[in-house]
């Protein structure tokens, strides 16, 4: 394609970012724009599949049956979030195996939040409502993406991280107003995960190399440090009403901003989790690669019965 022919493509997909339009799969689209989504969207997704692991640890220890129904059910659903986001990812022309791939061999990331432990029932609590509130966050705003399948993943996406925050949301409610033991593992849980919850928005916007052009591309419709302000903006309240404390001493509402000041992040601990040296980094990718390895023989068998019915309805096309 010549130079001149690439340059009139270039400026109708501009017109049609500039119009709002949704891009689909099969129509033509910068390379760096199909690449980037492929990061984006497989990171995504990785991070659903990887952020099951530290809830699975706690159906069985759940404390009642409702509980533990509730768990396995938002647990589910991730696990539903992934494929969708497995899907859209491939509609960019890649492969699920490579993308598990560069999963497994670290080439691609996951959200940080996933390589702390939860160490205490209140943590179903905490991430239900900071993790799932904090993604919602992001999600919501992902739902205006340029990218057709995104988008539109976005939609039932959003609709279940809700019944997420809400059932983190009471259970520590419930904690809050049970015994001071339990308030106080619900204070402690917060207390371990109310940085890295933080942290999930991505680096400040002057350190972040995808932000500018993700915003050019609609692909982000609002910078991290946006998303990371509305964040802490709709949940100082929350914590409130649960009697919480949210454990950063420069924590203040700004009259003048409309908007809470905090502290600053320790992006050094967020750099060394990204970079793999989190409390369960390690854990979370050896469990992953064990579980693809022990589902081989589900996989396998799915594919034989596939082709069986390809072959059945050939013979019937015939
Ligand atoms: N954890 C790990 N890596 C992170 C990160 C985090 N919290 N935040 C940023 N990074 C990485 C980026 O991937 C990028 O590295 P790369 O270029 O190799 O991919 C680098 O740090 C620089 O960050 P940028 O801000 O420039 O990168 P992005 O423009 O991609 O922004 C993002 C980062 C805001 C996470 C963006 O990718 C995004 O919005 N992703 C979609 C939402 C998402 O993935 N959420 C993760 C949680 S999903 C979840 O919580 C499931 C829920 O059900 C519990």
């Amino acid at each position: 394609m010549s130079e001149k022919e690439v340059k009139s493509l270039e400026e109708i997909f501009e017109a049609r970012i500039a119009r709002d339009e949704k891009i689909e799969p099969k129509e033509w689209m910068p390379e760096k724009y199909r690449k980037t989504h492929i990061r984006q969207i497989s990171q995504h997704a990785h991070s659903e599949v990887v952020g099951m692991l530290p809830e699975g640890n706690w159906i069985t220890r759940a404390p009642s049956l409702r509980r533990k129904v509730a768990l396995l059910a938002k647990i589910q659903d991730e696990g539903g979030h992934g494929l969708y986001l497995y899907s859209a990812a491939e509609t960019l022309g890649i492969s699920r195996d490579e993308l598990i791939e560069q999963l497994h061999s670290g080439e691609a990331k996951y959200s940080s939040i996933f390589n702390y432990p939860a160490v205490t029932w209140a943590d179903m609590g905490t991430v239900g409502w900071l993790v799932d509130g904090a993604a919602i966050m992001n999600q919501v705003a992902l739902m205006g993406t340029s990218y057709g399948p995104y988008a539109r993943a976005m939609v039932r996406i959003c609709k279940e991280e809700s019944f997420h925050q809400r059932q983190g949301y009471e259970i520590l409610l419930t904690l809050c107003n049970g015994t001071p033991e339990q308030k106080e593992m619900a204070q402690d849980s917060i207390n371990r995960w109310w940085w890295p919850s933080l942290m999930m928005f991505g680096p400040r916007d002057a350190d972040s190399p995808n932000t500018e052009q993700s915003v050019k591309w609609k692909l982000k419709r609002k910078t991290n440090d946006e998303l990371r302000q509305a964040f802490v903006d709709q949940t100082v309240p929350q914590a409130n009403i649960l009697g919480l404390t949210i454990p950063d001493s420069k924590l203040k509402w700004n009259e003048e901003r409309k908007h809470y000041d905090f502290g600053d992040i320790d992006w050094n601990e967020f750099w060394q989790v990204v970079k793999g040296h989190g409390p369960c980094n390690k854990q979370r990718i050896d469990a992953r690669v064990k579980a693809h390895k022990d589902g081989k023989w589900v996989r396998d068998a799915a594919m034989a019965f596939a082709e069986k019915q390809e072959n059945k309805e050939v013979k019937l096309a015939i």
